[in-house]
């Protein structure tokens, strides 16, 4: 294709402003006089959901099958990078074989709160990881030729008033917490688009932020990508256009189109706006290859979603009950095991090319019969009868497997939760069935946390699994029976209480405002930093074997390096994803106790033992500095802890790290000890004092540490000196100047 920005000079200003809406719900519009072909675009994020007729973005119309992936709230827990650019291969492979162009994920907003009914759909509650792996899946689905969309740019972390809250989050936290994992997937993987979100953003909406979408996204981070609106996002198209919006969808009918040909006559709006826009839905159309022949091999995507789905599921707990001997006498009970949930609801609802269930890959993996019980029904309620048939099948064997989980009902896209509860009959049927038999593993299907504490100290092994897609069965089987080590670490605490999550008093905020009360201290670095009791922390997860940790070092370079000997001390092969957290005791800025820094994840067979490498970059120790509007990595001693979660440090080293200058513009305004920390500013605040009049107090620059707090200003305003304001700050500003 021609360059693009040589196509779209020879358009009308209504074919230009025509190009960068939406044809239909799913297409662009195509310009075939200029070789421009319309393109889809389509939902994402762990499977491809092209509908055939109509279109809507809640997932009520059926699609064509594709492979439904493990949900987002499952691959978080992989830790692997590696895995994931795998997935988003085979999602790109799908697209393609779907002609559709751009695939509408990966999601990776921060799980603020546990309660946000979207969770399922993001990664973690932790930037780094959700970075790290959100650009593997963008590497993964570009790599076919196929475009992603990073989505939902940005701070869109709850569904209550999604459409119009805004989020109001101090400038540290909006960059260290809520950007930081965009900034990571836009620099390292070069999203073809990123899609903006519906909600305000210190009372701006996302659409129309330019700020936003112009001087970060492009200006800061260097994309050369498209931004795409989140359907029906767009509040006041010729502000978003001028904002860095380029293509709003779905189809406005042509209504807003002609808002924009309007400005640009009118004088409001440069065309050239509309020129840059066209300019990149042109270079979209180009980039994407559609290969009419292009097809996928079901049977071997099925496969890889049963291996990433075990390396997702996270074992909680277990005394040694588990992995289950072939030949044990087992009861599954619960509707869940025979009745999956394996995904959420809403706009990332997948029509499977298959569905697993449990029950029969359980069945299907045993030596001997397996009873099962459903105990209550698929919508979570239960009766008289199926609680007793439970426990009697309980009671009759060696080991019961409980199924219990958080009804499709109640976790959705749209809407949040309104607690962290089981029902209340899966809560009955699982009391029941451990007063009968008090060897009972519990299985969660749930796609935001639920509350464990109620029940966990209760039965000897808890296996967290998520929703885990459509081959998620045949996953928890295997692990189940220790075919997979468990092998998935929690991307998100799991806490006691509701009650005691950070975001707790302000979520989800009042009249069309969410205040991001608890700055930083979001997940894990809340709960570490109140010291507070979790049920099980964030980077938590059992193996089938042991770990040790020896010998941690980190080196500084460009970048850290820390090395660290992992031996497997159990008689079995086993995965451990080491986590690398850091924290700075003497800091000058607030911070959390400690923030993951790198993790990796390695393989070792029973007696094994290998040095482990995690690099972690220079620019992940920077903290955001609010005086010079930059990121900053202050200098001196960090902590770095090398664990097997948050709260299970094994090794800990001391590292001296060199800061970065920081040069903050002296005022009038300036403190005095501010000033007396930049010699040359000291010397000029000596000069000042030289010309103080007998009746000024002695204010001998050394003495003045003392009054390090005070403003210069206010200590000019003690005496008579005989040099001016204005003369004091063009002195200060020659040595602003010179600093830089
Ligand atoms: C969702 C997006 C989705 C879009 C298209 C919106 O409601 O927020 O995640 O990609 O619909 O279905």
């Amino acid at each position: 294709m021609t360059d693009p920005a040589q196509t779209v000079s020879t358009l009308t200003l209504e074919e230009k402003a025509g190009l960068t809406s939406g044809l239909n719900f799913w297409y662009t519009k195509p310009h075939p006089q200029s070789g421009i072909p319309s393109i889809m675009l389509t939902d994402g994020p762990h499977g491809v959901r092209k509908q055939t007729e109509g279109g809507d973005h809640l997932g009520l119309t059926d699609s064509v099958p594709s492979t439904c992936f493990p949900p987002a709230v499952a691959m978080g827990c992989s830790f692997d990078p590696e895995l994931l650019e795998l997935v988003g291969s085979a999602l790109g492979a799908e697209a393609r074989a779907a002609q559709v162009s751009v695939l509408l994920g990966p999601g990776i907003n921060i799980k603020r709160s546990p309660l946000c009914g979207r969770n399922f759909e993001y990664l973690s509650e932790d930037p780094l990881l959700s970075g790290v792996l959100g650009a593997a899946l963008v590497r993964g689905i570009q790599s076919q030729g196929v475009g992603a969309s990073l989505k939902h740019f940005a701070a869109n972390n709850q569904e209550t008033d999604r459409m119009r809250v805004s989020a109001d989050i101090d400038p540290r936290p909006l960059r260290e917490i809520y950007l930081r994992g965009f900034q990571r997937v836009v620099e390292d993987a070069q999203p073809w688009t990123v899609m903006c979100s519906y909600n305000r953003i210190n009372g701006v909406y996302a659409s129309q932020n330019r700020w936003l979408l112009t001087d970060v996204l492009r200006g800061e981070w260097g994309f050369d990508g498209l931004v795409v609106s989140d359907w029906g996002a767009v509040s006041d198209r010729v502000a978003a256009l001028a904002a860095g919006l380029d293509l709003e969808m779905p189809s406005t009918g042509g209504r807003t189109d002609q808002e924009i040909v309007d400005a640009v006559r009118a004088g409001t709006l440069d065309e050239s706006v509309v020129d840059a826009a066209a300019t990149r839905v042109v270079d979209l159309v180009g980039k994407s290859a559609v290969d009419a022949d292009a097809v996928f091999d079901a049977d071997e995507h099925h496969a890889l979603a049963r291996r990433v789905a075990a390396e997702c599921v996270v074992l909680l707990k277990n005394d040694g009950v588990l992995p289950l001997a072939v030949d044990a006498k087992i009861a599954v009970i619960g509707e869940l095991a025979h009745t999956p949930r394996y995904q959420g609801a809403g706009s990332s609802r997948i029509n499977p090319t298959r569905l697993d269930n449990a029950l029969d890959e359980i069945r299907s993996l045993a030596s001997v019969d397996v009873v099962f019980a459903p105990g209550y029904l698929d919508d979570g309620t239960s009766t008289e009868e199926l609680l007793a048939a439970a426990v009697d099948a309980a009671r009759a064997a060696e080991v019961a497997v409980v199924f219990v989980g958080v009804p499709a009902a109640l976790e959705s896209e749209g809407f949040d939760r309104e607690d962290l509860e089981l029902p209340d009959s899966q809560v009955d049927l699982l009391d029941a069935v451990v007063a009968a038999n008090p060897n009972t593993v519990v299985v969660l299907s749930n796609g935001g946390v639920v509350r464990v504490s109620g029940f966990a100290d209760r039965v000897p092994a808890l296996v967290e699994g998520w929703l885990l897609g459509q081959a998620g069965g045949g996953a928890l089987a295997d692990v189940l029976y220790g075919l997979v080590d468990p092998a998935g670490r929690l991307a998100e605490t799991i806490p006691v209480r509701l009650e005691d999550t950070p975001s707790y008093t302000d979520f989800p905020g009042e009249h069309g405002h969410v205040r991001y009360g608890e700055g930083l201290f979001v997940g894990y670095r809340g709960f570490d930093a109140h010291r507070t009791e979790v049920s099980f922390p964030f980077g938590h997860g059992l193996s089938y074997t042991t770990f040790s940790y020896s010998d941690a070092v980190a080196t500084v370079g460009d970048d850290l390096v820390v090395t660290v000997t992992v031996t497997n001390t159990g008689s079995r092969s086993g995965s451990e994803v080491v986590q690398v957290y850091v924290g700075v005791a003497d800091s000058a800025v607030v911070r959390a106790p400690r923030e993951l820094k790198g993790f990796a994840k390695v393989h070792l067979d029973a007696g094994e033992s290998r040095q482990v490498e995690v690099p972690v970059r220079r620019a992940d120790l920077a903290y955001w500095d609010t005086r010079v509007d930059a990121w900053v990595v202050e200098g001196g001693a960090y902590r770095v802890e090398v664990g097997a979660s948050s709260r299970d440090i094994r090794a800990t080293c001391t590292t001296e790290i060199t800061g970065d200058e920081v040069s903050v513009p002296l005022s009038v305004e300036s403190s005095i000890g501010e000033i007396l920390a930049n010699p040359a500013a000291a010397e000029v605040l000596s000069k000042i004092f030289a010309t103080a009049d007998g009746e000024t107090p002695a204010l001998d620059p050394a003495v003045l540490e003392m009054a390090a707090s005070m403003p210069l200003e206010r200590i000019l305003s003690f005496g008579n000196f005989g040099i001016g304001r204005d003369e004091i700050q063009r002195q200060l500003d020659i040595v602003n100047a010179g600093s830089k």
